[in-house]
């Protein structure tokens, strides 16, 4: 089944509120629909008689040596799509050498999510995903869940200092999880009532210095997720950060901001080969992966793809999405002339115009 048939299937299964949480973005949705036309306007110039039969396509990341050039975005509440949740999502990325960030905002508990992909593969890379709270013994709480956990890397999402105005959900009144269902990774932290949309821990006030206190806590690598200024890239750099992922958050949150893959080179520039960079927003196809990789990305991150899998046909379903991709970016190296994905550079991507 290709995306788009897995998307148009979720899109019948799902009831038409939960099917808008995840579809949607901030305020008109402008960034939302700015993160795919990004990759619609990167062509790639192939290099020829300079191919292999076999490719490697694996990436060196944090916590997970060879890993699959797509890793599953955090995205929250698995359990609105399919029954079986993020438990669904863990062994389909696990199965098919994908990392999995699960995060805060989970409808099952990390330890339960690391077991589920230990059922599909015997070292899966999972990452958790967290905020930096106000209160940094809740913040620490939650490190210290993952590490027992089995978490291999943290992810620290830094584009939400407050909550992102979802026209959408603001639309259905989409404040509250159904109820059976909770945040479960908020259970017993201090002050945070689990099942509220809106109570997932955030913090409009952390800083550098806040966030530089997770790598001094814990003996994992920790990336910070959401930045897309260059110089914010140094300063994670500077602040012990052992992977930078430039995003948006799907268009989710400010609605006045570039493409993520805009912001790409000029972070992948700043940080210079010192940690790997990741994106992720509006990657949709194989050739799009090239694109980011070429522009400096070491892997990109998929988010409502693996949701519509997911709500389509369950871990088949997530299965689906993650090979469909492997298989089309395998192919799009095979046709630019590349064997190993150092091989597709910057100088191979054009802009072309929307009128070609
Ligand atoms: C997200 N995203 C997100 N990010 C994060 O750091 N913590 C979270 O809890 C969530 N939750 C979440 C829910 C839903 C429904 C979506 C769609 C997204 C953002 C996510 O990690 C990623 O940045 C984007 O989804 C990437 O864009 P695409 O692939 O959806 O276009």
């Amino acid at each position: 089944m290709t995306l788009r048939a897995l998307h148009d299937a979720a899109r019948r299964t799902l009831d038409p509120v939960h099917y808008d949480y995840v579809a949607g973005g901030a305020a008109e949705e402008r960034v939302l629909s700015a993160n795919e036309r990004a990759f619609d306007r990167c062509l790639l110039l192939p290099r020829v008689l300079c191919g292999s039969e076999t490719r490697d396509t694996t990436a060196c990341l944090p916590g997970a040596q060879r890993a699959a050039p797509v890793i599953v975005a955090p995205t929250a509440f698995h359990r609105l799509m399919h029954p079986d949740g993020e438990g669904a999502t863990a062994r389909a990325a696990a199965a098919e050498g994908a990392v999995l960030v699960t995060g805060t905002a989970a409808t099952t508990a990390v330890d339960a999510v690391v077991a589920a992909a230990r059922e599909a593969a015997p070292d899966p890379a999972v990452w958790f995903q967290l905020y930096l709270h106000p209160r940094a013994e809740v913040t620490e709480t939650l490190v210290r869940r993952a590490e027992r956990a089995g978490c291999t890397a943290l992810v620290v999402t830094v584009d939400s200092a407050v909550f992102g105005r979802h026209t959408r959900d603001l639309r259905h009144g989409f404040t509250e999880l159904p109820p059976g269902h909770a945040a479960e990774n908020m259970r017993d932290l201090p002050g945070a009532p689990p099942g509220s949309l809106t109570d997932i821990p955030m913090s409009a006030a952390p800083t550098w210095r806040d966030f530089g206190e997770i790598p001094r806590m814990t003996a994992l690598p920790v990336l910070v997720k959401g930045v897309l200024h260059p110089a914010d890239a140094r300063l994670a750099v500077e602040h012990g950060a052992s992977g930078v992922i430039v995003s948006n958050h799907g268009g989710r949150q400010c609605d006045a901001v570039p493409a993520a893959l805009d912001c790409l080179p000029a972070v992948a520039e700043a940080v210079a080969g010192r940690i790997p960079v990741l994106m992720d927003g509006g990657v949709r196809r194989g050739s799009d992966i090239a694109v980011a990789l070429a522009l400096g990305a070491t892997a990109v991150g998929v988010g409502r793809p693996v949701m519509w899998g997911l709500a389509a046909d369950g871990e088949a379903g997530v299965r689906a999405v993650l090979a469909t991709l492997r298989d089309e970016y395998d192919h799009t190296l095979a046709l630019c002339g590349g064997r190993h994905n150092a091989d597709l550079t910057r100088d191979m991507v054009v802009r072309g115009g929307e009128t070609w």
